[in-house]
């Protein structure tokens, strides 16, 4: 008798094991890949790609649908979809030049170089990640105000109806999200006394629904008086009185003097293509141009994808590229950025004439280059092409999972801990064990470096493909690697975002890779050349659009989150 009730205990415990992931219906339809004849989005949740293409249906353009799809990510995807946080916007109208869209967060005017050192000197980063301290001037809700009034066609209040309709009746959590809330809810329990969405008595489960009622009412003042119902009034007020708590140091001031800013974009030609991406304050486009720049006269298709030449030629690339970031890059606003030489096809073979082919080059012994400015864990990606063929590539952050852990008491949304990605003090990384210098030192007002590459690539002078990722340092080669394996290797848009993928950024001297996708035949060859190798979870979640020679659009969602791509 006891041994059948052992028995029966171990079979309803396996059953138990086995059933759940089994037997359950998805929660959403999630498309990884889809073709469509004229308009696509692809992001991080599908409601909230759902949300972007509703806009288009009803004869909004991309920039209705990117707002649409922005405040969505918000209430959906609350990790890194954000109204507390920043991006960078690349646009590319179908009959005008691109542009970018600079609503990065700032540092509020109380701020200043020393400000995460103790009295020794030595940078203390717990107060640059977490709580008060961390957060930078919100840009998101200025900088989907101000692409709107320019380019939106809708009125503003129905574009932020999707956000506020699932804030209030709430949206089921997936697998992803609920491990994602039960992993951080002792931080959010730590940092926020008061009630709020994510704390529960219980653990989060499957479907359960995430209710944000305070989210709503923030993104109803918000449609109704537009940027003021962020920057001024009740939200502001609840803004400076959480950050007052804890010896935060925004203020009114700092919210109301916040300004989106439209910048010439960085495009540079490819093989037969240009690429087109972000300038600083984000490394990304930069950084892509050297590295590809570095790439372009060595054919990575002869020695084919993941062999060790070709890994080898672009994890050199990238360590000389990186090495300049964190000398050189900015904000251009406060510091002179030699952008020309950066972008420069000559300046980018003097950097890579050191290349031994036989072996990798020594960190240590690699520096910045001589540019000179005589001239003159997340976030998360969209792309968005609609009927006329407007193409919009966004990446968007709070930085860290959840930004800095605090939700605004009575506003509903997660503050930013983007005050992370200025240096702090030369030689002392950051969360993502990125090194800066004099650029990139911390002043009242300035943008904090970031690594976002939202691109667009176009082929003959029309668009042919967008791509973005979160990942913080890894953004740059993730999206460098997916353009290499659609230009160089000639693979389809589906195998290139899905495929295996790596990642160096000259300090630390580790060329990291994703667990299980390097044979360790590759392993071997690439120590051989002296690469010191290192497995890590996960790298990038990217999202992309292409434009078929049938000239239908395909677009392609990660396989690494609950990504999803629809259109019509
Ligand atoms: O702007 C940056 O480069 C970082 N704040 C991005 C952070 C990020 O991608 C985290 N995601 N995994």
């Amino acid at each position: 008798m006891k041994y059948l009730f052992v028995l029966l205990v171990l079979c309803s415990a396996i059953a138990c094991k086995n059933t759940p992931t089994q037997e359950l219906e998805p929660l959403y339809s999630i498309q990884k890949e889809y073709i469509a004849d004229s308009a696509m989005v692809v992001s991080a949740h599908p409601l909230a790609s759902e949300a972007a293409l509703s806009m288009i249906e009803r004869g909004g353009n991309a920039i209705d649908a990117m707002v649409a799809l922005h405040f969505a990510l918000a209430v959906v995807y609350p990790r890194a979809g954000n109204i507390g946080g920043g991006g960078f916007m690349v646009y590319r109208p179908q009959n005008d030049s691109a542009i970018s869209l600079d609503f990065r967060e700032k540092a509020p005017a109380a701020a200043h170089r020393d400000m995460y050192l103790d009295t020794a000197g030595n940078a203390l980063d717990s107060l640059s990640i977490f709580g008060h301290l961390a957060c930078g001037v919100p840009g998101s809700v200025e900088g989907m105000y101000v692409a709107h009034q320019k380019y939106g066609l809708l009125d503003w209040e129905i574009l932020l109806q999707p956000a506020i309709n699932m804030a209030l009746n709430g949206i089921a959590a997936t697998e992803r999200e609920i491990v994602a809330y039960n992993k951080y809810m002792p931080q959010f329990a730590q940092y926020n006394p008061h009630t709020n969405a994510f704390v529960k008595d219980s653990a989060w489960q499957r479907g359960d629904l995430l209710l944000q009622k305070d989210l709503a009412a923030t993104l109803k003042r918000i449609q109704a008086d537009g940027r003021d119902g962020f920057y001024t009034g009740e939200t502001a007020d609840r803004i400076v009185e959480e950050i007052a708590k804890k010896k935060g140091i925004m203020t009114h001031d700092d919210l109301k003097n916040y300004h989106a800013v439209w910048r010439p974009v960085v495009k540079f030609p490819y093989r037969d293509y240009h690429i087109i991406s972000m300038p600083p304050p984000s490394s990304g486009g930069l950084c892509l141009a050297e590295m590809l720049n570095m790439t372009e006269t060595f054919n990575l298709q002869q020695y084919g994808f993941q062999q060790t030449e070709s890994i080898h030629r672009m994890t050199e690339s990238a360590r000389r590229a990186y090495a300049d970031r964190a000398e050189h890059l900015g904000d251009m606003d406060f510091y002179p950025v030699p952008m020309a030489t950066l972008v420069d096809k000559s300046y980018a073979q003097q950097r890579i004439a050191d290349f031994d082919p036989t072996k990798a080059t020594p960190s240590d012994s690699v520096q910045h280059g001589e540019a000179t400015a005589a001239e003159s864990e997340q976030t998360t990606h969209y792309c968005i092409v609609d009927k006329q063929g407007n193409a919009i590539s966004v990446t968007t952050t709070i930085n860290s999972n959840f930004g800095n852990k605090i939700i605004v008491e009575g506003a509903g949304f997660i503050l930013n801990n983007e005050m992370d990605d200025f240096s702090a003090k030369p030689g002392s990384p950051n969360q993502f064990g990125l090194l800066g210098n004099e650029a990139n030192a911390i002043e009242a007002g300035k943008r904090m470096l970031s690594s976002m590459t939202p691109t667009i690539v176009e082929k003959e002078g029309e668009f042919f493909m967008s791509v973005g990722s979160p990942g913080g340092s890894k953004i740059i080669t993730t999206v460098y690697q997916v353009i290499c394996n659609v230009l160089d290797f000639k693979q389809d848009l589906k195998t290139a975002v899905h495929q295996g993928r790596f990642h160096f950024q000259w300090k630390p001297d580790i060329l990291y890779y994703e667990e299980g996708i390097f044979r360790q035949g590759l392993i071997d060859s690439l120590q051989a050349k002296g690469h010191q190798l290192q497995s890590r979870d996960l790298i990038g979640q990217v999202e992309a659009i292409q434009r078929l020679p049938n000239g239908k659009l395909k677009g392609v969602a990660d396989w690494r989150g609950d990504d999803a791509a629809i259109g019509f």
